[in-house]
């Protein structure tokens, strides 16, 4: 059973990086498959904390091979300055490969993204400015640079040339922007190729050959199921698919080959930018989920939106991504309430609902319907063992777990990497 996908069952943030990089000691490969460095994943070991955000979080692990898969979009100077400034404090980078295949978030991309969201004025996404959505788009389009052309000065040229035709129409035009010169953007490029070019593979088949050799390849989701393109709370998602089908797409790996599909769940809910979010607080307890949980974005440093645990939602990503897991983070974030609400279903113009509406109308109008669980007040973050939990938090993980609809096979009760309970093995 070598392969797992390991994703975000909310809207992101759920602690990826930390369960990522658990498991990074045990499996050969870690591989990003969708988004780019919208992604801002924390990985703590011992004193040392370090912010990933295009690199999977294997990359801590010596023994384990980094992927950036085709899905992933990649800005080749936030590349390079992550690798540089991993390397500055003593990582070991140079197993890292990127597929060939992978689309290359260009400067006239972010330029793209931060115009258009100030145009959206009030109904803007909230997007990360990282030039995520315009470099799928041009994908899409047809019109996108690969990093394969990195390396054809000429068809490099004629591509951007192709892009940038109506991109600059749109630039000085409409936008009253002035127009990206075709040489500047080129030469940029060409100027990350070489530094580049070490890491560049066919990683496709690197990744299927491993596979048949019966090596253990981990797929590490950025964002979170809610930010899905497809199965998330559209328009208000980002520009990939973060679901577990997207795993097989983003890597070329097919989903005969996937074994095991574990859901990284926090224990309570946050989300960053717009978009509708039926548990959000906007009290005291919303004000105090902030603070000890540190809910701040590792990406912009915008200050996350924070909510009760949703398990409506929970459900759903149980279903869209076939979940065989949850990793169920931040438990210990929840210590000192009396009672703790948990939304175990909507009330949407008089109805009660028990699964996400697939309506966005019914989904803006959902307000929750709460259960109020027994809190506790003893620290909980030496916890090691299920049974060292107080009576009342192993209550909360029972009940989440018997709404969430699959097991919850380990409990995070601190950000470091021995600060958490395994209840079943993951490999
Ligand atoms: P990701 O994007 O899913 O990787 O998550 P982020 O790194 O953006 O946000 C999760 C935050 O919670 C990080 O600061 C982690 O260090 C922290 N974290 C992860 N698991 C736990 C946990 O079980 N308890 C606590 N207190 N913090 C955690
Ligand atoms: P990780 O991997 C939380 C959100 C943005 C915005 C929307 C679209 O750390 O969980 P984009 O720049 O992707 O076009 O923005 O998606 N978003 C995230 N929110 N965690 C993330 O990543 C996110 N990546 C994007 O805030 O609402
Ligand atoms: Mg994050």
């Amino acid at each position: 059973m070598p392969a797992l996908v390991l994703l975000g069952a909310q809207w992101g943030d759920e602690g990826k990086g930390k369960a990522t990089d658990l498991l990074g000691g045990s499996v050969d490969y870690v591989v990003r498959y969708q988004g780019g460095n919208n992604a801002g994943h924390t990985v703590v070991v011992g004193d040392q904390k370090y912010a990933l955000h295009l690199l999977p979080s294997g990359i801590l692990s010596p023994g384990c091979t980094p992927v950036i898969g085709n899905g992933v979009v990649v800005d080749p100077s936030v590349l390079l300055s992550e690798l540089s400034g991993l390397n500055a404090r003593g990582v070991d980078t140079s197993k890292l490969l990127i597929s060939g295949n992978a689309h290359i978030i260009t400067p006239y991309n972010v330029t793209v993204d931060k115009v258009t969201e100030r145009f959206l004025g009030k109904r803007k996404i909230g997007t990360t400015g990282r030039g995520i959505g315009p470099t799928y788009a041009d994908k899409i389009n047809r019109v996108g640079i690969r990093v394969q052309d990195l390396y054809d000065h000429s068809i490099l040229t004629q591509k951007v040339e192709a892009a940038l035709d109506v991109k600059n129409q749109m630039l000085t035009k409409l936008y009253n922007r002035r127009a990206i010169a075709v040489d500047q953007v080129v030469e940029e490029l060409l100027e990350y190729a070489d530094k580049l070019r070490p890491y560049v593979a066919d990683t496709v088949l690197v990744l299927n050959q491993a596979l048949e050799e019966n090596k253990v390849v981990l797929f590490e989701g950025g964002q979170g199921t809610l930010l899905d393109i497809d199965h998330g709370t559209y328009p208000f998602v980002t520009s990939s698919n973060p679901t577990a089908g997207g795993a097989c797409t983003g890597a070329g790996v097919g989903p005969t080959k996937i074994s095991r599909v574990i859901g990284i769940l926090k224990a309570y809910t946050t989300r960053v930018g717009s978009g509708p979010f039926p548990t959000e607080l906007f009290d005291a307890d919303g004000d105090a989920l902030r603070r000890i949980g540190g809910e701040r974005g590792v990406t912009t440093g915008r200050d996350r939106r924070c909510g009760w645990f949703d398990a409506v939602i929970a459900r759903y990503a149980t279903r869209v991504n076939g979940l065989t897991d949850f990793f169920l983070t931040k438990l210990d974030v929840l210590t000192g309430w009396d009672e703790i609400p948990v939304c175990v279903a909507y009330e949407i113009d008089g109805r009660r609902v028990e699964e996400l509406p697939y309506s966005q109308t019914d989904f803006h109008h959902a307000k929750p319907v709460y259960e109020y669980l027994p809190g506790w007040n003893e620290d909980i973050t030496k916890a090691k063992s299920f049974s060292d939990l107080p009576k009342n938090a192993q209550g909360y993980v029972k009940a989440l777990e018997e709404m969430s609809g699959a097991p919850i096979s380990a409990i995070g009760v601190g950000p470091g990497r021995d600060e958490t309970i395994e209840i079943n093995s993951f490999l």
